[in-house]
């Protein structure tokens, strides 16, 4: 495995064909190694992005204690068959003097766009730049940020860019919580207490299943979590399925999660 750190470096090194992307903020796990898997499948060369990408934190968000570690993100990423590690500085990304934002304006609109005003511009943007400077054929998203995944479609659809977005399903621990990055914030306790969010969602399923209200059913449960706090959960509809979405806070942590209610499962 190669790492490239510079836009001028992965330009010359990086063939014109053939390239799968897997864009992350590292502090790698299950779910990005399932992108890199799936990205494997399909494309000759796996590319695989780090960068911690400011822009699309929120003042008092998590950016500052994101977690940072190249050196086991590189470990894993190898290990799941990645080609080529992409590792920006963000000034590398960002240089002085930077001033062009992509804002996908439907799909940024609610949920996510509501609650982190400027993250999905934050999102688009980088997105964008990585997908000029690693011209993929491919790239892959996970559906655990369904929103994102859409964003980023339109964003693909409406600029006209030669690739193809993937979605892949949601990987989960046992007890149901997506794994994510920021899992690693939680305490003993808030990582019991978050179980509840993937419980609320499949609580929706059934409830749906038995044409009762999917929207009350989820709500119930994640209320009666008291050591959570909801924020919302929703239901919308994103690449013509109808998901139902639900974040909640446990502590500091903010976690996101959905599933689909109807349409094609992932
Ligand atoms: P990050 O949170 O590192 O996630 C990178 C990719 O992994 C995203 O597409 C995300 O949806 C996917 N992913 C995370 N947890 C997953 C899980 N449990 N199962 C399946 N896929 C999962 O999302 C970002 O980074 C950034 O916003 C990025 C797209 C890199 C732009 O900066």
């Amino acid at each position: 495995m190669r790492t490239l750190r510079t836009i001028a470096e992965a330009r010359e090194a990086l063939p014109r064909e053939g390239i799968g992307l897997v864009p992350t903020m590292g502090a790698l796990h299950a779910g990005h190694v399932a992108l890199f898997a799936a990205a494997r499948r399909e494309n000759g060369v796996v590319v695989a992005s780090i960068f911690v990408n400011p822009a699309q934190f929120g003042e008092g968000e998590d950016f500052e204690r994101y977690p940072r570690d190249e050196e086991a993100d590189a470990a894993a990423a190898e290990a799941a068959g990645v080609d080529v590690l992409f590792v920006p500085a963000t000034e590398e990304m960002y240089p002085p003097g930077f001033d062009t934002w992509v804002k996908v304006k439907g799909a940024s609109a609610e949920l996510e766009g509501d609650a982190r005003p400027g993250h999905f511009r934050g999102v688009a943007t980088v997105c964008l730049k990585l997908f000029n400077i690693v011209r993929p054929d491919r790239a892959y998203f996970g559906q655990k940020d369904a929103q994102q995944a859409a964003v980023v479609e339109r964003l693909v659809a409406d600029l006209d860019l030669d690739l193809e977005i993937r979605v892949v399903p949601t990987v989960r621990e046992e007890d149901g919580l997506a794994v994510s990055s920021r899992n690693a914030y939680l305490s003993a306790e808030e990582r019991e207490a978050a179980a509840a969010l993937p419980k609320a969602l499949r609580a929706g399923e059934e409830a749906q299943g038995r044409g009762a209200d999917p929207l009350e059913a989820a709500r119930a449960v994640l209320g009666a979590e008291s050591r959570l706090e909801p924020e919302y959960v929703e239901l919308a509809k994103l690449d013509g399925r109808v998901y139902l979405l639900a974040a909640a806070r446990a502590g500091r942590t903010r976690l996101i999660d959905n599933i689909v209610l109807e349409g094609d499962p992932l």
